[in-house]
C-alpha cells in the first residue's frame, strides 16, 4: 500500500470493514458519492485491509485502459464473479492465449459479417412478438432476455434453442446473484458445501454446462462449413493442428453465449422503461420510423435501416449511458504503476464505474435527465474518449459492440413499429448492480399493439 500521507483522499468507513458493507448494500450510491466528495481518485477501505482505487476522470480511465494498459490484468474480482461459468475465454483470459482467442474470433465480428445476421435478429424478433397480444401484461426484462437469447444461439452457433430459452435466462440470473453475493460477502462457504444456495446454483452451473456442451455437439454433428462463431472457432483450431480442448471450446462458447445475449437484453429493457416514461421520446421515435419507412411496403428491416434511424440510436446510446449494462470494469496491476500524481504497488485494484462516470456533470449537463437530443448534435466527437465507455475501452473493448448496437436497434425498430410498452403502475424499478445492471424484481408493462402501422 502507498504510505497513508500519499495517498488519494476517500471515506474512512467503519473500523474493520471500512466501507465493505455499504459498498455490497448500496453500491451504486456509494461509488457515485465518494466521486462527488473526493474527486477523480478515490481510495476505498475495504474489510480485512483490503482497499479499491476508485477512478472517475476520463483521461485516468484512459491511462488504465489504454495508456498503461499492459501493467494490468482483468482483476481477480471479475474472475470470481465469472470464472466458474466462463472459465478461461475472451473475456478472462490474459496475455499470448487471449491475444490469439481475439484474433480468431475477431473476423467473426467485423461489419460485413456481422450484417450477415440482421435478417435472423428481425426474423427472430418478428418470431418472438407474435405471440404477444394487445393490452397483455409481461416482465419486459425476461422477454428481451428470452429474445436476445434465441438471436445469440442462432447468429453465434447456427442452431435453434427453441422452448429452451426460457429456462436459461431463469438460470443465468440465479447464477449471477449468487455469484455476486459471493464476492461481496467477507466470509465465503466452499462451493461443494451443500448449502441451499450452493446447491441451486450448482444446479444451474450443471444446466448450463450440459447446454453448451450439447450446442457444441450439435454444431460439431453438423459437419464443416458453418459461417457462425462456433464453427469458426473449431476449424481454426484445427487448421494450426493444435485441436482446441473441449474445456476451451465450453468456455469461449459460455462466454460469447451469455457476453452476447445479456447485456443486449438489458439495453432493450431499459430502453423500453425509459421510452414509457418519457412520452415525448417514444412519439419522436414513432414518427422517425412512419418518416424512415413511409410510402414501403410493410417489409422486414434490414442492416442498412439501423443506420437510417437517427433518434432511435441517441435514444439507445441515452439509454446506455444511464443504465449501462456493464456497469463498472476492474482491473488489478501486475507492475507499480503511476497515476494522478499517486504511486501504487503490484496487486492494487482499480474500479471504473460507466455508472459514475455517465452521470458526471462536466460532461452530461443534467445527467439524470434522459435527453436522447444530447447526442444529435455530435456530442460523441466532442466527449474526451472515456468520458462514455458502455462497451470499455483499449484492447480489451468489447468485441461485440457492432453487433449488440446493430441488434438494439433492429429489435428496438421492429418492436416499436408494432408495439408501445406502458409501464405497469406501482412499480419501483430499481437497478440491481449484479455482475451487470439489472432491474430488480423485472419491469412489468402492459403490451399495446400499434395496429395502424402493421
Ligand atoms: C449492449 C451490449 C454490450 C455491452 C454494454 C458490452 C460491454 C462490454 C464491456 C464494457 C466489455 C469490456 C470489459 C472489460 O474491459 O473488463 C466487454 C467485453 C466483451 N464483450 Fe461485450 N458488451 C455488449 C455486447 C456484447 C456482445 C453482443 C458480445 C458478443 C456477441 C460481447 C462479447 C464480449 C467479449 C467476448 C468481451 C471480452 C473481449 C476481450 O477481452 O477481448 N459483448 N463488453
Amino acid at each position: 500500500m502507498p504510505p497513508a500521507t500519499n495517498r488519494p483522499p476517500g471515506p474512512r468507513g467503519k473500523p474493520l470493514v471500512g466501507v465493505a458493507l455499504e459498498l455490497r448494500k448500496h453500491g451504486l450510491n456509494l461509488l457515485a458519492r465518494c466521486a462527488r466528495d473526493y474527486g477523480d481518485l478515490v481510495y476505498l477501505p475495504l474489510a480485512f485491509g483490503q482497499t479499491r482505487l476508485l477512478v472517475n476522470h476520463p483521461d485516468l480511465v484512459e491511462q488504465v485502459l489504454v495508456v498503461q494498459q499492459h501493467k494490468f490484468h482483468k482483476s481477480a474480482l471479475s474472475k470470481v464473479a465469472t470464472g466458474r461459468l466462463l472459465g478461461n475465454g475472451l473475456l478472462n483470459s490474459e496475455g499470448d492465449f487471449w491475444r490469439r482467442q481475439r484474433r480468431l474470433a475477431q473476423p467473426a465480428f467485423q461489419k460485413t459479417r456481422v450484417n450477415e445476421y440482421a435478417a435472423t435478429m428481425v426474423e427472430h424478433a418478428l418470431a418472438f412478438t407474435a405471440r404477444w397480444r394487445d393490452g397483455e401484461i409481461r416482465d419486459i426484462a425476461d422477454e428481451m432476455s428470452r429474445l436476445t437469447c434465441g438471436i445469440a444461439v442462432k447468429t453465434l452457433f447456427g442452431i435453434d434453442l427453441g422452448a429452451e430459452a426460457d429456462r436459461v435466462g431463469e438460470n443465468l440470473t440465479n447464477l449471477m446473484r449468487f455469484q455476486i453475493h459471493r464476492i461481496r460477502s467477507p466470509l465465503r462457504i466452499s462451493e461443494n458445501f451443500p448449502t441451499p444456495a450452493n446447491r441451486r446454483a450448482n444446479a444451474a452451473f450443471q444446466y448450463l454446462d450440459s447446454l453448451v456442451y450439447r450446442i457444441i455437439e450439435e454444431r460439431r454433428a453438423r459437419g464443416a462449413g458453418g459461417n457462425d462463431l462456433l464453427s469458426r472457432l473449431i476449424s481454426a483450431m484445427d487448421e494450426d493442428g493444435t485441436q482446441m480442448t473441449p474445456r476451451q471450446l465450453r468456455d469461449e462458447t459460455m462466454t460469447l453465449f451469455l457476453a452476447g445475449h445479456e447485456t443486449t437484453a438489458l439495453t432493450l429493457s431499459w430502453t423500453w422503461y425509459l421510452l414509457a416514461q418519457n412520452p415525448a421520446a417514444e412519439a419522436h421515435v414513432h414518427e422517425e420510423l412512419a418518416c424512415v419507412f413511409a410510402g414501403r411496403a410493410a417489409r422486414p428491416l434490414e442492416a442498412k435501416d439501423a443506420e437510417s434511424l437517427p433518434y432511435l440510436d441517441a435514444v439507445i446510446r441515452e439509454s446506455l449511458r444511464l443504465y449501462p449494462p456493464a456497469y463498472i470494469v476492474a482491473r488489478v496491476a501486475i507492475e507499480p504503476f503511476e497515476l494522478g500524481g499517486y504511486s501504487f504497488p503490484v496487486g492494487t485494484t482499480i474500479l471504473m464505474s460507466q455508472w459514475v462516470m455517465h452521470r458526471d456533470p462536466r460532461y452530461f449537463p443534467e445527467p439524470l435527465a434522459f435527453r436522447p437530443e444530447r447526442w444529435l448534435d455530435g456530442l460523441a466527437a466532442r466527449l474526451p474518449a472515456h468520458a462514455y465507455f458502455p462497451f470499455g475501452g483499449g484492447p480489451r473493448r468489447c468485441i461485440g459492440q457492432g453487433f449488440a448496437l446493430m441488434e438494439a436497434a433492429l429489435v428496438a425498430a421492429t418492436l416499436a413499429q408494432r408495439f408501445r410498452f406502458e409501464l405497469e403502475s406501482g412499480q419501483t424499478i430499481v437497478p440491481e448492480p449484479l455482475v451487470t445492471l439489472r432491474p430488480r424484481g423485472g419491469i412489468r408493462m402492459r403490451i399495446h399493439a400499434r395496429k395502424p402501422e402493421i
